[in-house]
């Protein structure tokens, strides 16, 4: 195997750094903004002093808004129709999304509903039942959480609240035309938050650094450079939220970790992201913190021959484990498993879940995570609901290496 045919395009033009809020009425009149649909979640952007802000930069531009508030994490499918509801009836032309990845998720599922209406609401394309005829209108977002990649790629997942499930969707047209990503609006991001964001960054780059073959070296080093930036800046910025280095490197990373260009060309990976969106659709766990718990099961359960020798290599570059050591693998899945504890994520399913966990429930999760029953991976066997039950069973109990 070697690099694939691939054609690599970025539309999102990010706006990264401090103050750069004060670009938001040139941007967003620049893309033709008139009306614009905010998306905010919960409260974090109310309390910050970010949507008046952002108030203040669109009345200056002569721009209109109207709100809608409260997106839930892991956001709910009644909330995109909503949002589409709104959009169309006071007749906007423009979406902005504040938040981490559910607000900005929820916000590319309202923008691709509004030109696709459908009785059954946004649920009709997030089954596989119905696909997308029309582009998205034009969306863009301002980041405040570290975490998904969301601010720079056309994927979305939301969560069907009545049935407890949980997809991912994509569309090219879904993907935001500017992002605004100012490291300083994570500052205010608590430690529980910041570890979760941090462990979705590491899971989207393993998930597309462990694939069967090792000869796309420029992927696989720009994996783990942003790998040992992250396990680098993730602790400093625990213990100093305001240190804008620590911030900066993580927004980064963040966007680098799932804009496109680090599977650009080659396999992926992407289990332990169906694992944990089946736990986080039951149980609606913090995605990062779901990935955290299960990334060291997985590792462990897959041979070092599936990475084509990756987890030795992870090890020696990002853990400093001397090659010529025995049981490299063993030894990187410890040390991985480590840094999420140390960074104060869970060990274990029932530490996940804060509940038991019965046979049944491992069964319903792993149906969950593969409807197709199986999914290719990266160049090795297939992944099974068989392999799916063996990994939830493992991280039922400490990882023993
Ligand atoms: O609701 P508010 O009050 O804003 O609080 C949020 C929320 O409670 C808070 N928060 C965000 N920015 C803050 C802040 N608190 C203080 N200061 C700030 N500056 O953080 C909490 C979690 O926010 P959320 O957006 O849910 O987190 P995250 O960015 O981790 O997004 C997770 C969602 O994205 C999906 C996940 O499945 C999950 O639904 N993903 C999206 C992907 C994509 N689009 O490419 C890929 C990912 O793998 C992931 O699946
Ligand atoms: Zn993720």
């Amino acid at each position: 195997m070697s690099y694939e045919n691939f054609v690599y395009e970025q539309p999102t033009r990010i706006v990264f750094g401090k103050n750069s809020i004060e670009k938001l009425g040139c941007l967003a009149l620049e893309f033709g903004a008139k009306k614009v649909l905010i998306n905010i979640g919960g409260s974090s952007a109310r309390k910050s002093g970010l949507l008046d802000n952002v108030i203040t930069q669109l009345e200056k531009a002569g721009i209109e808004y109207v709100l809608h508030s409260d997106c839930t994490p892991n956001p709910r499918s009644t909330w995109i129709d909503e949002g589409a509801f709104i959009y169309t009836a006071e007749n906007c032309n423009f979406i902005l999304a504040i938040g981490g990845g559910s607000v900005i998720d929820a916000s590319k599922a309202i923008a691709l509903l509004v030109t696709n209406p459908d009785k059954d609401g946004i649920w009709h394309y997030m089954s596989g039942e119905g696909e997308f005829k029309n582009e998205a209108v034009s969306l863009a977002a301002i980041l405040t959480l570290a975490a998904t990649g969301s601010e720079c790629n056309g994927s979305f997942v939301i969560t069907n609240e009545k049935t407890k499930e949980k997809y991912v969707n994509s569309h090219n047209s879904a993907r935001p035309v500017f992002s605004i990503c100012d490291p300083a609006y994570t500052y205010t991001v608590n430690k529980w938050q910041t570890a979760c964001g941090i462990s979705d960054i590491i899971s989207h780059v393993l998930e597309q650094y462990l694939y069967n073959d090792n000869t796309c070296d420029v992927s696989d080093g720009m994996c783990l450079g942003v790998l040992k930036a992250v396990v680098r800046w993730g602790p400093v910025a625990l213990k100093q939220p305001d240190n804008y280095d620590a911030r900066a490197n993580l927004m980064w990373a963040s966007t680098i970790g799932l804009n496109g260009i680090l599977g650009a060309g080659h396999d992926g990976n992407w289990v332990v992201h169906m694992l944990e969106h089946a736990l986080s659709a039951v149980f609606d766990v913090a995605h990062g913190a779901g990935l955290a718990c299960l990334t060291p099961y997985y590792m462990s359960y897959i041979s070092a021959e599936d990475t084509a020798g990756k987890i030795d290599r992870l090890g020696t570059e990002l853990f400093g484990i001397d090659g010529s050591v025995k049981n490299i693998k063993d030894k990187t899945v410890k040390k991985l498993a480590e840094f999420f504890k140390s960074i104060g994520m869970p060990g274990t399913l029932q530490e996940l879940i804060n509940a038991p966990v019965t046979d049944d429930l491992i069964y319903e999760l792993a149906e969950k995570a593969l409807p197709w029953k199986l999914m290719s991976v990266g160049g090795y066997k297939p992944f099974t609901v068989r392999d799916a039950v063996k990994v939830f069973k493992s991280s039922t109990k400490p990882l023993k290496l």
